[in-house]
């Protein structure tokens, strides 16, 4: 636990820097949007938000008639995420909820958003996340049937970019994520197959997987 607040507490204020967001992880939301395709008028649900860099790329695409619930256990990264949401002015957009993802209320999401979410998106959160089947199968409970998902998270690079693994491990773990955990699969063992998409970004370090629940 004290860990986890030195990590996401006292870390919260420098994350946006110090995260690698410029040079490698903003492809991979970059990607996972693309890939999650959210439609006008969507709720999304963002699962371990963090300091809501996803919050622009999801409302661009969901628009002011959509909403986004942003879930996160940390109140710092949550504090960074609300001021992200008061700069831009999203008040009506982005709620913003603090909950343990492994011990989720799927209805406290439900209430928020006034209706079950249409898709769910969750980027370097799952890997971060300890029991992550449990928070998996609780935020599929805030979905209604045949919803769209997106998990984006890392695994160790390969082919001409496996010199950097050690430096990605190494990261991984003052981050607190688990490299080898790949946690796309949670997806891939409930999505109607039809409709997985995948992709890869930074020599496969960032692994990016979007289908409909079936
Ligand atoms: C590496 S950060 C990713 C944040 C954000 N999704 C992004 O792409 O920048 C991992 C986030 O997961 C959150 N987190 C970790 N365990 C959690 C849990 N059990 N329930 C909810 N959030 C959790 C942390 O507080 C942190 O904000």
């Amino acid at each position: 636990m004290a860990a986890f607040l030195r990590r996401y507490g006292v870390g919260a204020r420098w994350y946006d820097t110090l995260s690698g967001e410029r040079w490698v992880y903003r492809a991979g939301r970059l990607a996972g949007v693309q890939l999650l395709a959210p439609r006008p008028g969507d709720v999304v649900v963002d699962l371990g938000c963090g300091t809501g860099l996803n919050f622009l790329l999801l409302f661009e695409a969901v628009g002011p008639r959509g909403m986004i619930i942003g879930v996160d256990r940390s109140p710092d990264m949550l504090d960074r995420a609300r001021r992200r949401v008061d700069r831009a002015g999203w008040d009506g957009q982005v709620r913003l909820l603090q909950a343990d993802a492994v011990r989720l209320d799927p209805s406290d999401v439900v209430d928020l958003a006034g209706r079950p979410a249409d898709a769910l998106f969750s980027t370097y959160a799952l890997s971060v996340i300890g029991d992550r089947q449990t928070a998996w199968n609780l935020s599929l409970e805030t979905l209604r049937p045949e919803a769209r998902a997106c998990v984006v998270d890392m695994q160790p690079p390969r082919g001409t970019w496996r010199f950097l693994s050690p430096l990605a491990r190494l990261a991984c773990a003052a981050g607190g994520a688990d490299i080898t955990a790949r946690p796309w699969r949670l997806l891939e063992r409930v999505a109607d197959p039809s409709t997985l998409r995948r992709s890869e970004r930074k020599g496969g370090h960032i692994v990016v997987v979007a289908g409909d629940i079936a």
